[in-house]
């Protein structure tokens, strides 16, 4: 499905990260990726990349970095003349930022929150357009459509990615390129670790999601991201798709399963 793809994926940072099954999907589904990791978490990201099934690189990319955005392209372009797949997986918030004081954060926190969760998704796109071909976009998201307990400012920040998808996919169609999201349930990852109260987000999603949820299997999610890089989805763009076992469509909880109920349905 993405063979001779040539897809950059960033936010690997263990083998729990959804940016690691994403990318080892796409190698298994035929692309070529290159991995983006920054700093002293390199080395980690450097550790998983050799659990892939192929070899790839790892280019430095701080997000909030303008040195490493300009750098960026000239990076890939040692390697590849073109992008035509882009995975956003980034995201961050100060401890302030979350855990239920949302009227109490300060507004450099917000902010912080923000610039590397939202604005970010366009200063790659915008880092990037000089290679893209034709290319699909897809960053990860956390439906932003409620407020949810404990998520507070990232939530802010994920409604913020929500409409800048929608914006990249407007002025990046033109040119032959797509922006989509996928609305992922919750995956147990370290940023996930670093939300508290994530466990009862995960409790709900068991109790609540008509298709059950896994919150130790990313890779529904990863083979949904896999789709919005393949050309079967090439008329898709400024969509959020929601890979969450059901979840958003449903109020309440789901009914338990009784013998009764079981024999009805088979
Ligand atoms: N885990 C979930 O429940 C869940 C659900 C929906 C959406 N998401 C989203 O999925 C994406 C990936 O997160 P994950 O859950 O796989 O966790 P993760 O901790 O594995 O990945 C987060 C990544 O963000 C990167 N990052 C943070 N600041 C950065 C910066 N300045 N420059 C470059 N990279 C930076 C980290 O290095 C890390 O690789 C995030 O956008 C997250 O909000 C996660």
């Amino acid at each position: 499905m993405l063979e001779g793809k040539r897809i950059l994926v960033t936010g690997v940072v263990n083998r729990r990260s959804i940016a690691f099954a994403v990318a080892e999907r796409a190698q298994q589904l035929g692309a070529d990726v290159i991995l983006t990791s920054f700093g002293r978490i390199r080395r980690m990201t450097e550790r998983s990349a050799a659990r892939l099934p192929k070899a790839v690189e790892v280019v430095e990319l701080d997000v909030n970095s303008e040195r490493d955005l300009e750098a960026l392209p000239a990076e890939i372009a040692r390697t590849w003349d073109g992008v035509d797949g882009v995975l956003h997986a980034i995201a961050h918030a100060p401890g302030d930022a979350l855990g239920g004081n949302f009227m109490g954060a300060p507004r450099a926190s917000a902010i912080a929150a923000f610039e590397t969760s939202a604005y970010s998704y366009k200063a790659l796109a915008r880092a990037l357009t000089p290679l893209l071909e034709e290319a699909s976009l897809v960053g990860l998201d956390f439906d932003a459509g409620v407020a949810w307990p404990s998520y507070d400012w990232m939530g802010v920040a994920k409604a913020a990615l929500e409409s800048t998808s929608r914006y990249l996919a407007r002025e990046l169609g033109p040119g032959g390129h797509r922006s989509n999201l996928i609305s992922a349930g919750p995956i147990a990852t370290a940023a996930a670790s670093g939300v508290p109260g994530f466990s009862s987000l995960a409790d709900s999603w068991r109790a609540g999601a008509p298709l059950g949820w896994e919150v130790t299997d990313p890779y529904p999610v990863a083979d949904a991201v896999c789709l919005l890089f393949s050309d079967l989805s090439r008329a898709i763009s400024g969509e959020i798709v929601h890979v969450d076992g059901g979840y958003h469509a449903v109020g309440g909880l789901m009914a338990p399963i009784t013998p009764e109920t079981a024999r009805a349905v088979s």
